[in-house]
């Protein structure tokens, strides 16, 4: 079966004709169209691991496909809490289902999952591995908001902040970035949340130009999209929790855009931010700013996966063919 596991495993190729598919799904992903497409079948969406996002725009777009969806969320709700392996799990699984998602706090874990079905599985979340389709819905936002404002991506600077070193959307962003002509990637982190050095090194190899920061008390005039990250403590050691103080200096705020980037910067980020008090990572001083891309992000998560679907399942050629329009 076709997995969608790592970004490694894509190709240029693959990455422009998704986002062809998934152009097109827009008029089901906004309602103005009804398909059936995936009609009779069924999705296993597996959550170890807290999600709002991911666990609901894969069902909701599995859903406007036709198909319906079992989940079963966190370890109390599943026979692993009994002790069953992933192996049984999912070999159990992959005969209920046509297709699973699945988040997990391990690395690796999903792909352990993946050797025992013979349906495709998507990784919704490894641990601090990688999140593969996080990172083609924020390349296809910021191919989109570009066509906006009538900027290419090649030669764009791109300023990645916030937990780059457990945080597995960007580890993805990176690695898919790398398929693309040469950009300026910018790397702010406060001191030990570096992003993994082989990350930087591909990029690298691909031409970007990569330069590593720790402050964002600097000029970014000059910067395209500022993808700002949450502080991943949950992944942290009891040492590091107790040693960790985040200053405001790494804030991405309404001052941040006006004093230090230009009146086009877009501000990305893959949610959730994290409001509670001392947290800083996307401040709510810019809900309502046009330069906020993240609710366009999380629509955009919707088409994005619904094209993941009809290739991995191999629809993509025939799911518009009897589109009817909403009746409601
Ligand atoms: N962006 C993202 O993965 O969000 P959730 O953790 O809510 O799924």
């Amino acid at each position: 079966s076709a997995h969608l596991l790592s970004v490694d495993n894509l190709s240029r190729d693959y990455v422009d004709h998704l986002f062809h598919v998934t152009r097109r799904m827009e008029p089901i992903a906004q309602r103005q169209k009804i398909t059936r497409v995936l009609e009779g079948a069924v999705l296993g969406n597996l959550f170890f691991e807290a999600s709002t996002r991911t666990r609901m725009s894969f069902h909701s777009a599995f859903s406007r496909l036709g198909g319906s969806v079992c989940d079963t969320t966190g370890f109390t709700f599943s026979s692993m809490a009994k002790g069953e392996s992933l192996y049984d799990t999912s070999r159990v699984i992959s005969g209920y289902v046509d297709a699973i998602v699945m988040r997990h706090p391990d690395l690796g874990s999903v792909a352990e999952f993946a050797a025992a079905t013979h349906v495709p599985v998507i990784n919704g979340g490894d641990g601090p591995g990688e999140h593969p389709s996080q990172a083609l819905l924020d390349l296809y936002t910021i191919n989109k908001e570009f066509e906006r404002i009538g900027k290419a991506l090649p030669g764009a600077h791109l300023l990645l902040t916030g937990d780059l070193k457990y945080g597995r959307t960007v580890h993805s962003l990176l690695k898919l970035l790398a398929l693309y002509p040469p950009m300026q990637i910018t790397l702010v982190s406060p001191p030990g949340l570096e992003m993994p050095f082989e990350l930087i090194d591909r990029a690298e190899n691909a031409g970007h130009r990569v330069q590593q920061r720790d402050t964002l008390q600097a000029d970014y005039s000059d910067v395209d999209v500022v993808y700002a990250t949450r502080i991943q403590k949950e992944r942290f050691t009891q040492e590091m929790v107790e040693g960790f103080s985040l200053s405001s200096d790494f804030s991405v705020d309404r001052a941040f855009l006006d004093q230090r980037c230009s009146t086009h910067t877009i501000a990305m980020h893959p949610l959730p931010r994290d409001s509670r008090p001392g947290a800083n990572d996307l401040n709510v001083d810019l809900n309502g700013d046009p330069r906020l891309a993240i609710f366009r992000q999380t629509d955009n998560g919707i088409p994005v996966r619904m094209a993941i679907f009809a290739t991995l399942m191999g629809v993509e050629d025939t799911f518009d063919r009897n589109l009817r329009d909403v009746g409601w």
